[in-house]
């Protein structure tokens, strides 16, 4: 039986990639060592870290006024991170759709002051905020790319006079994106371009100038710009994993392709929960997320039921978050058009019979 996985993170990886970061750990030719064995400041590692950041400035289409970093610590990290080098004494401003809004937010305010300029809290969070008055003295304006919970996502980045820093998370190279409207953005790779250990950072260049001088130099991201993002160990494997992903999304035609792949797998799923007076989803149709849907069954007391026949039937990693509850299907770029006709299928044979 074929194993289709919805995990929202870490997510599937395409067979292909898979295959050759087995491959890659496999008996090497002539007994030589893996790639995860050798320095990362020898010739084989730094040809890959090389190929690494051109596929990535490629992808992203940013010039020479930003720097792409490869971090350690994940999002989490950067929610503090950022704060402490781009918001000393000013004022970073948010907009919340959902969980990992609010806990940037938390994190940020350890770190300095904060306000929140659009909330839609009150809707539950399903639908986007109005953006607020922005503070005379705001460093930057925070919003989540992609609610990987909640399932709500910004068409496009908001409009304002201020930079503006984005998490990405689980929508990092799902599509083509205006970064370089962006003054920073992060996503760590476990869901869309790789597996967990490295985050990506985008920062302009001239945003260098604000970090104070008394971070300590792990924290100071001059310190992995003058290093080529080694300031100390990478995760060498998470690197040459996020490289395969980026070689695969090229090879199926770059992110406009994977684009409509993604718009497409959306689109069924949406429908068939639309369709239904079984299933639920409240988010409006302008913010919808093409990552990650979540959906619920009006007889909730059949959720259980519903996570424990799926995963029988092979469609794995359908429980919602402990956060929302309901059910929740990812549909990064790994996911394939298969596994959601499965799925939609799978929900029409439950509601058939529990309906
Ligand atoms: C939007 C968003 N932000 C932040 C995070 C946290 O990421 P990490 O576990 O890499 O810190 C996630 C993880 O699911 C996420 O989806």
């Amino acid at each position: 039986m074929a194993i289709h996985n919805f995990s929202a993170g870490p997510a599937m990886l395409p067979v292909e990639v898979r295959e050759r970061l087995a491959e890659a750990l496999g008996p090497g030719e002539g007994g030589l060592p893996s790639i995860a064995e050798v320095s990362h400041r020898g010739p084989r590692f730094m040809a890959l870290a090389e190929e690494l950041f051109a596929r990535l400035r490629e992808l992203m289409d940013v010039g020479e006024d930003h720097e792409i970093l490869l971090l350690h610590g994940g999002a989490n990290l950067q929610f503090a991170w950022l704060p402490m080098n781009l918001a000393r004494e000013r004022t970073a401003a948010f907009l919340l759709t959902g969980h990992w809004g609010e806990k940037a937010l938390a994190e940020a305010g350890r770190v300095t002051r904060t306000q929140v300029v659009g909330s839609s809290a009150e809707v539950d969070f399903t639908d986007l905020p109005e953006l607020g008055h922005l503070p005379a003295d705001t460093a930057y304006l925070h919003y989540t790319g992609n609610e990987t919970i909640h399932g709500v996502q910004y068409v496009s980045p908001p409009q304002v006079g201020v930079p503006l820093a984005a998490d990405l998370s689980s929508e990092f190279l799902s599509r083509p994106y205006p970064y370089r409207d962006l003054a920073f953005a992060y996503a760590g790779a476990q869901k869309n371009f790789g597996i967990a250990g490295v985050t990506v950072v985008l920062i302009r260049r001239d945003l260098l100038e604000r970090i104070p001088d008394d971070l300590p130099r792990y924290l100071d991201y001059r310190a992995w710009v003058e290093t080529g993002s080694m300031f100390n160990t990478p995760v060498t494997f998470a690197w040459y994993a996020a490289l395969e992903m980026l070689r695969w999304i090229e090879r199926r035609g770059g992110l406009a392709a994977v684009a409509a792949a993604n718009e497409a797998k959306a689109a069924a799923l949406y429908a068939a929960v639309d369709g239904s007076r079984f299933y639920h989803n409240a988010v409006a149709e302008h913010c919808r997320s093409l990552m990650n849907v979540p959906f619920f069954i009006h007889d909730d007391a059949l959720t259980a039921r519903f996570v424990e026949e799926a995963e029988q039937a092979g469609l794995s990693g359908l429980k919602g978050h402990r956060a929302l509850g309901g059910l929740r299907a990812s549909l990064y770029n790994a996911q394939t058009m298969d596994a959601v006709e499965s799925l939609v299928d799978f929900m029409q044979e439950f509601e058939r019979r529990h309906g």
